[in-house]
């Protein structure tokens, strides 16, 4: 067993080749592995980082279990060739908690590791990953009645990576709220919300008693004409400076105390150089949620516990 001595990203699903682009040259590539020799490099379009990566050699299916077992409990087959193999040594590891999550939950410092077979008697292994999740992957148990659209899985899991979330009585903000899953799912903690949003919410959602909604251009709204809120959230459909300028308003106001905001990434574009102006915003991160798409989500929470991302150099 030897340390590689390096970072293995495991591409968010979709955007490989955003990863690639962020990473530059890299030292291998096994399917949407990407190992990468040397200091860690920021890479914003990974599911999963493999944090302390190691070379096992081993002789059979028992022994690589057992090597496995040795170094911690929670393991993720990663299969990328020799699917069967890696399936053997997997059976004979611990089973992970892989059943769909009831928000909201506590996601306890176990650690995630992952690993995937180079050939019949090789693997690379980390026992310590940046997603708490196995390869970065989970479900929620999904209201399939209450909430008009899917999108509130992203705001649950930003939620839940923060482990902290908007009480009962906390005043939030949505902007670009309709059809209005992430209000239902604020309203669901308690809050009070304002919903904004250029188009109607679903009437049902418009009327639960701690809602009310303004159909107005969120941008062309000062922080000044609410006054201080808990929770600033965005989910706007628009290019990345547009939402940069909004929030850099919000931030010099002083008004809002906690973001969380998607940055939607126009056609097959990734606004680098504009992400990187979010991330540099003291206290805050940028991530690719399990549950975001085209997208990555801004994230400025006190008290983030920052799961979900590599500890900070
Ligand atoms: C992805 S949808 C939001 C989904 C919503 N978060 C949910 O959970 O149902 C994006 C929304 O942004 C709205 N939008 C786009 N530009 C806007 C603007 N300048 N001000 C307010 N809303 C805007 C669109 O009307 C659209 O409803």
């Amino acid at each position: 067993m030897r340390e590689l001595g390096g970072t293995v990203y495991h591409a968010a699903r979709g955007w490989l080749p955003h990863l690639l682009d962020e990473l530059g040259d890299r030292d291998r590539l096994d399917g949407e592995l990407v190992t990468v020799l040397g200091p860690r490099r920021k890479a914003r379009w990974a599911r999963n980082l493999w944090l302390e990566p190691l070379l096992i050699d081993f002789s059979s299916v028992g022994e690589a279990a057992k090597i496995l077992r040795s170094i911690q409990r929670n393991w993720a087959a990663c299969p990328n060739r020799l699917h069967r193999r890696t399936a053997l040594i997997a059976e004979k590891l611990p089973p992970l908690p892989l059943k769909p999550k009831v928000f909201p939950f506590d996601i306890p410092e176990v650690p995630m590791g992952a690993f995937t077979l180079l050939d019949e008697g090789r693997m690379l292994a980390s026992g310590v990953c940046s997603s708490p999740f196995a390869n970065g992957e989970f479900e929620f148990e999904e209201d399939k009645e209450g909430p008009p659209s899917r999108a509130y899985r992203k705001l649950w899991e930003a939620l839940v990576l923060t482990g902290t979330r908007p009480g009962p009585g906390d005043v939030c903000v949505d902007a670009g709220a309709s059809p209005g899953g992430w209000t239902w799912a604020l309203a669901g903690l308690g809050a009070q919300v304002t919903a904004i949003d250029r188009a109607d919410l679903e009437p049902r959602i418009a009327a639960l008693p701690n809602v009310k909604v303004l159909r107005h251009d969120a941008f062309t709204l000062k922080p000044e004409d609410f006054g201080p809120v808990d929770w600033l959230f965005s989910d706007v459909i628009c290019y990345p400076p547009a939402l940069l300028a909004w929030v850099e308003k919000w931030l010099a106001s002083g008004l809002a105390r906690n973001f969380v905001c998607t940055i939607k990434m126009q056609g097959a574009d990734y606004d680098r150089a504009t992400t990187d102006l979010f991330e540099a915003v003291p206290g805050s991160r940028v991530v690719h949620l399990w549950h975001n798409r085209h997208e990555l989500t801004w994230i400025k929470v006190e008290g983030d516990r920052g799961l979900g991302s590599p500890p900070r150099d």
